[in-house]
């Protein structure tokens, strides 16, 4: 048992591994080529049919990037592609999802006081949710909505909010986001996948056989990349959000969430205007700082923070507080069966994380966390397995807040 406990903490790290290091690559090309684009510049004298070059500098060489749209007049010798570092992100996040999601279903998946559901009904709506919302995407881009970049921006970010709000009332907190990051995620990749590279075969093959490739497969795969841009940085909060608790364990996540997706935005608009040398807008920043604070409220809202958290606080304090004893009887009754050397919980087999909650002492150490994931948030017990209730919860707060000053 233990040695497959092992096994799977392993598969799990190497997996997320992985899955970083595609997504550096696709994301790290992908910022690449639109700060690239952006920043070409026209100068008399191109060859026919280039429309714009850059000259960079970069370890110690010289590079002269032209820019031919839509094609060159010829199909050039070699070429090359960028797809895969979009599909081995998406496939890699995909066992991910297995992984974490799926295998720990009772735990991280479903919470029946969202909605009861079985593990392979969860497994089946979790998949659902990502393939039906690559459709309503691809539909609405098809539509004649289409045909404005901003109409179609601003009714794509409805829906965002309305499957936001949807997943909180399906899965978990924590499944929430990540299903709204693997959604989003999933759009970017089904675009270079199913949109992007396939237009650009398109293209190819015309150059191939001396066509004249028709400009609209350019102007379509443009627009899919303009959102993959927008949606990169969104993306990257809601798949780390998965480790902090106030970000999804709380009652307004889904409008975090949205404003997730606005920061975002204006952070990639903060780049992409100096990368086109159109000026520098910093009120971007203030913006997004303003939005992050909302957000820190939010998660506490509604009820505003009392005391400061303090981590340094001696454990001490935390023993001495007259709530302590009603604490302690809460971690043994609703943690301790999983937080301990030996855990008496199906399915876990030594101390999650390492983190031990059955000796007065341990639960004095983790006072802020256990004030953080089962006080503050709703992120443990897991799928609230144990049924902790919101007076035991207040509870915690109340301790973690009162010793802590
Ligand atoms: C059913 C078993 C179970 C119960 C009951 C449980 N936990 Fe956990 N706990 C877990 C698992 C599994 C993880 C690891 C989560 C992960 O991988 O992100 C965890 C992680 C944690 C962490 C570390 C979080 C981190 O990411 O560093 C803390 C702190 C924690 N739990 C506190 C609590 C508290 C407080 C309670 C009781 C109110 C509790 N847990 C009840 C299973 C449980």
């Amino acid at each position: 048992m233990m040695d497959f406990a092992i096994f799977w903490d392993w598969l799990s790290f190497a997996v997320r591994w992985l899955h970083v290091i595609t997504g550096i690559a696709w994301i790290g090309s992908s910022f690449y080529f639109v700060a690239l684009d952006l920043g070409l510049r026209q100068r008399p004298g191109m060859p026919a049919g280039a429309s714009g070059e850059e000259w960079q500098v970069h370890g110690g060489g010289f590079y002269h990037i032209q820019k031919y749209l839509v094609a060159p007049a010829e199909m050039p010798e070699h070429l090359i592609w960028f797809k895969w570092e979009s599909y081995a992100t998406w496939l890699s996040g995909f066992a991910m999802l297995w992984v974490v999601y799926y295998a720990g279903a009772d735990l991280f998946l479903i919470d029946p006081n969202v909605l009861p559901m079985s593990v392979p009904v969860g497994i089946l709506l979790s998949m659902a949710t990502i393939g039906v919302g690559w459709v309503v995407y691809d539909l609405l881009c098809r539509s004649p909505l289409g045909k404005s970049d901003t109409g179609l921006m601003l009714v794509l970010y409805g829906v965002l909010v309305f499957i936001a709000w949807g997943l909180t009332h399906l899965f978990t907190g924590r499944a929430a986001f990540l299903h709204l990051g693997a959604i989003t995620a999933t759009i970017m990749s089904a675009n270079v996948f199913l949109v992007i590279i396939p237009n650009q075969k398109i293209v190819v093959a015309d150059l191939i056989a001396g066509r004249k490739p028709d400009p609209k497969y350019g102007k379509i795969a443009k627009q899919r990349s303009l959102h993959n841009n927008y949606l990169t940085l969104p993306v990257l909060f809601l798949m780390l959000s998965n480790h902090y608790p106030l970000a999804f364990g709380t009652e307004f996540n889904w409008v975090i969430a949205s404003l997730v997706f606005i920061i975002g935005v204006l952070i990639r608009h903060y780049f992409n205007t100096v990368h086109a040398r159109k000026g520098n807008p910093t009120w971007t920043w203030l913006a997004a700082a303003i939005l992050f604070v909302i957000i820190i409220w939010l998660s506490t809202a509604p009820k505003v923070l009392t005391g400061q958290a303090k981590a340094s606080s001696a454990a001490q304090a935390y023993v001495a507080s007259a709530d302590f004893p009603a604490v302690r009887d809460i971690v043994l009754g609703r943690c301790s069966m999983c937080h301990t050397q030996e855990p008496v919980y199906e399915g876990i087999y030594h101390a999650p994380k390492g983190v031990m909650l059955d000796t007065d002492a341990t639960i004095a150490e983790h006072a802020r966390e256990i004030y953080l994931q089962a006080g503050r948030s709703h992120a443990m017990p897991p799928a609230n397995v144990t049924e902790i209730s919101d007076k035991e919860r207040a509870l915690l707060v109340t301790w973690f807040e009162g010793a802590g000053k």
